[in-house]
């Protein structure tokens, strides 16, 4: 049922020695995540993951970071890749413990109890289940899952309480953009504060953006091959310096992002996501008048204020020219 998979036939991952492994179904799973063949594997973020994969303890994974960045996709994508069904849910207001238990269904005026997402994960030989956004859900949902985390079984409480035992090799993982402490920065307005009892038996992991050759490999896959790699290198140096105006941490600005002065002062920054939509955006609409500034109003720039939006298209001048 399981077999070794060499960690270095993932793409990012091929300096690898090939004695490293990791078990995968060696059959189909229909919850095995798709595979994205433009997904670029960050050595940083795969050793947790991965470490956490192969820890018999029963501690779930936290990833934390700014929106974009690459906390769910890289749970989603090592699934795919070393093939393990994965579930994964993601957290809101109104979220309760019970929606991830089951439900109750009336069949043939009969009432049976229907598995949910986490009692049917739990079921599943090396199946992870991810709570993404686990912030937006209240945190009484997070703190119900304590005992779990702890190494006992899961109590059905909508079946007569009948315990789940985590098959072999269960994990839970979660996401969120805060660490748990509320929304400190004004960006994320609807995360919960987590309780600390529940961080307490998390591995917390910080996510943040790809270095300039990571995300440079990123977008030369998603980025049509006749484009030069000169202007991916400009905006991903433009990126960097949205990003350094919006944190002030300097250590990939250019030398225009820090003659603007304005360093912390804006209140949105570039993802990798926004910055794949932007070549996304380019790419269809390459004959427009300025069409980096076309791009970055849809992906970027109309979603903040104008003067933010000012200080990014005074940027993308200076990376781009006039272009
Ligand atoms: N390592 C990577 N390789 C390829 N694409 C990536 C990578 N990291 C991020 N991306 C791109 O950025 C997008 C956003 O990544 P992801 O969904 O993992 O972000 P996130 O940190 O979970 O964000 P959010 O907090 O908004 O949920 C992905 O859909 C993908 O297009
Ligand atoms: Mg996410």
């Amino acid at each position: 049922m399981l077999k070794d998979i060499a960690l270095n036939t993932l793409p990012g991952l091929e300096d690898l020695p090939d004695e490293v492994t990791i078990p995968g179904y060696a059959e189909d799973h229909p919850w095995i995540p798709n595979q994205d063949q433009n997904y670029v594997f960050r050595k940083d973020d795969v050793r947790v993951v991965l470490g956490h994969l192969s820890t018999p303890s029963p501690e779930g994974l936290l990833l934390t970071g700014p929106r974009g960045c690459g906390k769910s996709s890289v749970v989603y994508q090592l699934h795919a890749w070393l093939r393990r069904p994965l579930v994964a849910v993601s957290g809101y207001k109104q979220a309760e413990f019970e929606d991830l238990l089951g439900t109750k269904e009336i069949v043939d005026g009969d009432t049976l109890t229907m598995d949910g997402p986490l009692v049917q994960a739990l079921g599943t030989p090396y199946c992870t289940f991810l709570f993404d956004e686990i912030d937006r859900a209240a945190p009484g949902v997070s703190v119900a899952l304590n005992s779990l985390l702890d190494g006992y079984d899961l109590v059905h409480v909508l079946d007569s309480g009948r315990r789940i035992p985590p098959a072999e090799g269960f994990r839970f993982m979660s996401t969120a953009n805060t660490n748990g402490m509320g929304d400190l920065s004004g960006d994320y307005n609807t995360a919960h504060v987590l309780d600390t009892a529940f961080i307490d038996r998390n591995w917390v992991h910080s996510v943040w953006y790809p270095t300039p050759d990571e995300e440079f490999r990123i977008l030369r896959g998603a980025v049509d091959p006749d484009i030069a790699d000169d202007p991916i290198h400009r905006s991903i140096r433009l990126a960097n310096d949205v990003r350094y105006l919006y944190t002030g941490r300097d250590n990939e600005a250019s030398a225009s992002g820090q003659a603007l002065g304005v360093s912390g002062s804006i209140e949105t920054t570039m993802s990798t996501r926004s910055l794949v939509m932007l070549w996304r955006v380019m790419m269809l609409f390459p004959n427009v008048d300025q069409p980096i500034i076309h791009a970055l109003k849809l992906a970027v720039t109309n979603k903040c204020t104008p003067e933010g939006a000012e200080a990014i298209h005074r940027l993308a001048e200076a990376h781009f020219g006039d272009g």
